[in-house]
């Protein structure tokens, strides 16, 4: 075992660490001379094989030769470290110091779009956007429903009067519509039917604004007037909206309620989308969605009033009607777990952001 061979074989090694020039070319050559069938490690096992004179110094040679390209491979690899994470400081800086975009696109208010996408199930179903004026004739908010002149409802402490109320005269007052069932009267008047119309829109009353009420709240409407059409027809009407808007396992149920203008009413709810009535009863299983009801009010439907169809022109021994109505502040409420109704009105991004950005 020559000195000079050994020190050619070190002197390889270092050129090659010296000449890799990044991390992945310098472990190729650490593999090529430090291997375990570099030269020098098989410099190092022919030792064993040496005559016992011969094997210190062969050992001194060998040991210290593998020991300078152990130290040579370290500086080299601290050097190339030091390079490549001086060159990603550079490659990957951010400039924090830019303006970001502080003003984000608007988008439109999750009422609205909870709005459309109710009417938008109807449209689908071939019914026609119908809207009328928020600023309404009493005549049409009141007297066309079929409501008497000393209705409750008229009263100052559920409807905001802008003229009137009727004097003795009977003259019509005009009135912030408290419901959009107006828009029914003035759809009928507007078309012969058979009439398929659904209306948005908003609605005003007396109501202090606090968790659950909002003097200026938004209703959908839908009226269709057909010839032949019963209270089946409500109730499939009814199912195919829940089950476009909360999914295919959904229904309706009907309660018998009153409304001046239809005859019979009923009270219409939901089944809970939630637990689809399974915590009914079933107090390991409760429900914050329906508070354990297993069904969710969603507002009022019926079939037209007779009254109401002679009022606004329609012969009433021809063509029957459904109508229903409910508001939209509430099926957003119970839709999206939101507990304040302020939150809808008092305009802080905050509360309309997570809604996301449906232009
Ligand atoms: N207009 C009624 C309300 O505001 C709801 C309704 C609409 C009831 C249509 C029956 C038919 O409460």
């Amino acid at each position: 075992m020559k000195p000079e061979e050994i020190e050619r074989m070190r002197d390889e090694a270092l050129a090659a660490f010296a000449a890799a020039g990044d991390l992945d070319a310098l472990q190729e050559a650490k593999v090529a001379h430090t291997g375990g069938t570099s030269p020098l490690a098989l410099a190092n096992r022919e030792i064993g094989a040496l005559p016992p004179h011969a094997k210190a110094a062969a050992g001194k040679l060998v040991g210290q030769a593998r020991g300078a390209v152990n130290k040579a491979f370290g500086a080299r690899q601290a050097e190339l470290e030091a390079e490549r994470d001086a060159r990603v400081l550079v490659e990957e800086a951010v400039d924090v110091t830019l303006p970001y975009d502080r003003v984000p696109a608007g988008a439109r208010h999750p009422l609205t779009t909870m709005m459309e996408r109710v009417a938008d199930v109807f449209v689908s179903m071939g019914y026609e956007i119908a809207e009328g004026p928020e600023v309404e004739a009493e005549w049409f908010n009141f007297d066309a429903l079929n409501f008497t002149p000393d209705h409750p409802a008229r009263q100052m402490q559920d409807t905001f009067f802008v003229e009137g109320p009727t004097g003795d005269h009977g003259e019509s007052g005009v009135v912030l519509r408290t419901h959009t069932s107006p828009v029914q009267a003035r759809a009928m008047l507007d078309r012969e039917p058979p009439v398929y119309v659904v209306c948005p829109g908003r609605v005003f009353r007396t109501d202090e604004l606090d968790a659950t009420h909002t003097p200026v709240f938004h209703q959908i409407e839908l009226l269709a007037v057909d010839e032949g059409l019963t209270m089946a027809d409500l109730k499939g009407t009814l199912d195919h909206m829940v089950q476009s808007l909360f999914g295919a396992d959904m229904k309706t149920r009907l309660r018998p309620n009153y409304f001046p203008f239809t005859e019979p009413s009923a009270e219409m709810d939901m089944l809970c989308y939630v637990c689809k009535g399974e915590s009914v009863g079933n107090p390991d299983r409760p429900c914050r969605t329906c508070s354990s009801e297993g069904w969710i009010e969603l507002g009022g439907c019926g079939m037209v009033n007779p009254r109401v169809l002679v009022a606004c022109g329609v012969d009433p021994e021809k063509y029957s009607g459904f109508a229903f109505g409910f508001g939209i502040e509430r099926m957003l409420m119970f839709r999206h777990n939101v507990e304040d109704m302020r939150d809808m009105v008092e305009g802080d991004v905050r509360f309309t952001r997570p809604f996301g950005m449906e232009i």
